[in-house]
C-alpha cells in the first residue's frame, strides 16, 4: 500500500498522536539544519554553543549566535508541515509536539501544546539571577547583553552543549511520548542525546517523514515517508482531512 495511505489511516485512527520534530521540519521555511549538506556545523564551529566557551567568551559566542539564529528569524514563516500539525491538534487528534527546534514556528502556526526540549530563541536568561526577559531586550549592535537587574551576562534561553535539559520539559516529554498511540517523527537525525532517546519510549505505531533515513528508520519506524516535510504534509492532509 502507498505510504501516504498507510500513514493517514494510522493518523485518522489515532486518539493520542504526538509529534517529535527536528531542524528538518523548518528547512522549507528557510532555516538551515545543523548537520548534513549545507548544515550550520559545516560553516560554524559548534564550540560557540558550548556553555564553558560561552562563559569565557560571551561576546564571541553572541556574535556568531546573532548571525546564525537571529539575522533571518524575523523573516521566516511556518510551512505546510507546521500548519498540518497545528490542524491535527485543533481537530483533537494530536495531543502535543515535542520539538528540538528553538525557532517558535510551531507556535506561530497555531500549535498550543508545544514542548520546547531545547528552549527558545525568543527569550534570554540571566547567568546570575536566572531572571528571564524577552529577546527584544537585546541590542544586537552591542553584545553581549547584560541583565538590567543584576548586571550579569544574559544568555539565549536555549540549551547549549553540556547543559542539562530543562527539567519540566524533560518530564512532560516522557509523559507525552509514553502515553501516545502514534508517534510522528519529522526532520531529525535522532543523533543528539538525550532528545534522541525519546522515540524509543513510544509504544504505538511510528511514522517518520524525512528525505534521508535517520537512526530510527530501520529500527523502530512502521511507516517511512522519504520526502520533505512540507511536501509530505500537503499530501497527507488530503488523505487525513
Ligand atoms: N523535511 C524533513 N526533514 C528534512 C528536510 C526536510 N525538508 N531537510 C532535511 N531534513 C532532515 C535531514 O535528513 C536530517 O535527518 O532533517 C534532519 C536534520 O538533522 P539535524 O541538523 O541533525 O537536526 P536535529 O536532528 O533537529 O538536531 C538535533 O542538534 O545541535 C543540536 O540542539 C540542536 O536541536 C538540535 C539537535
Amino acid at each position: 500500500m502507498d505510504v501516504y495511505k498507510l500513514a493517514s489511516e494510522i493518523i485518522k485512527n489515532s486518539k493520542n498522536l504526538v509529534a517529535f520534530t527536528g531542524a528538518g521540519i523548518s528547512k522549507e521555511s528557510g532555516i538551515p539544519t545543523f548537520r548534513g549538506e549545507d548544515g550550520l556545523w559545516s560553516k560554524y564551529d559548534p564550540i560557540i554553543l558550548d556553555i564553558d566557551y560561552f562563559k569565557k567568551n560571551p561576546k564571541d559566542s553572541w556574535e556568531a549566535i546573532r548571525d546564525i539564529f537571529y539575522k533571518y528569524m524575523n523573516n521566516v514563516k511556518p510551512n505546510d508541515a507546521h500548519y498540518f500539525l497545528a490542524d491535527l491538534e485543533k481537530r483533537g487528534i494530536l495531543k502535543g509536539i515535542i520539538t528540538q527546534n528553538i525557532d517558535n514556528l510551531h507556535q506561530e502556526a497555531g500549535s498550543k501544546n508545544v514542548i520546547e526540549f531545547h528552549g527558545t530563541t525568543k527569550k534570554v536568561e540571566c547567568m546570575g539571577c536566572k531572571r528571564k526577559f524577552p529577546i527584544d531586550i537585546v541590542d544586537f549592535e552591542n553584545l553581549p547583553p547584560f541583565c538590567p537587574v543584576c548586571g550579569n551576562v544574559l544568555k539565549p534561553d536555549f540549551v547549549f552543549f553540556k547543559e542539562p535539559i530543562p527539567e519540566e520539559a524533560f518530564k512532560k516529554s516522557i509523559e507525552l511520548i509514553e502515553n501516545c498511540d502514534t508517534l510522528l517523527i519529522i526532520g531529525t537525525t535522532g543523533e543528539i542525546m538525550p532528545a534522541g532517546q525519546l522515540p524509543y519510549l513510544a509504544k504505538g505505531k511510528i511514522i517518520e517523514i524525512n528525505p534521508n533515513k535517520s537512526v530510527y528508520t530501520d529500527k523502530i519506524v512502521d511507516v517511512y515517508i522519504p520526502e520533505k516535510a512540507g511536501i509530505a504534509a500537503k499530501k497527507l492532509k488530503k488523505f487525513v482531512f
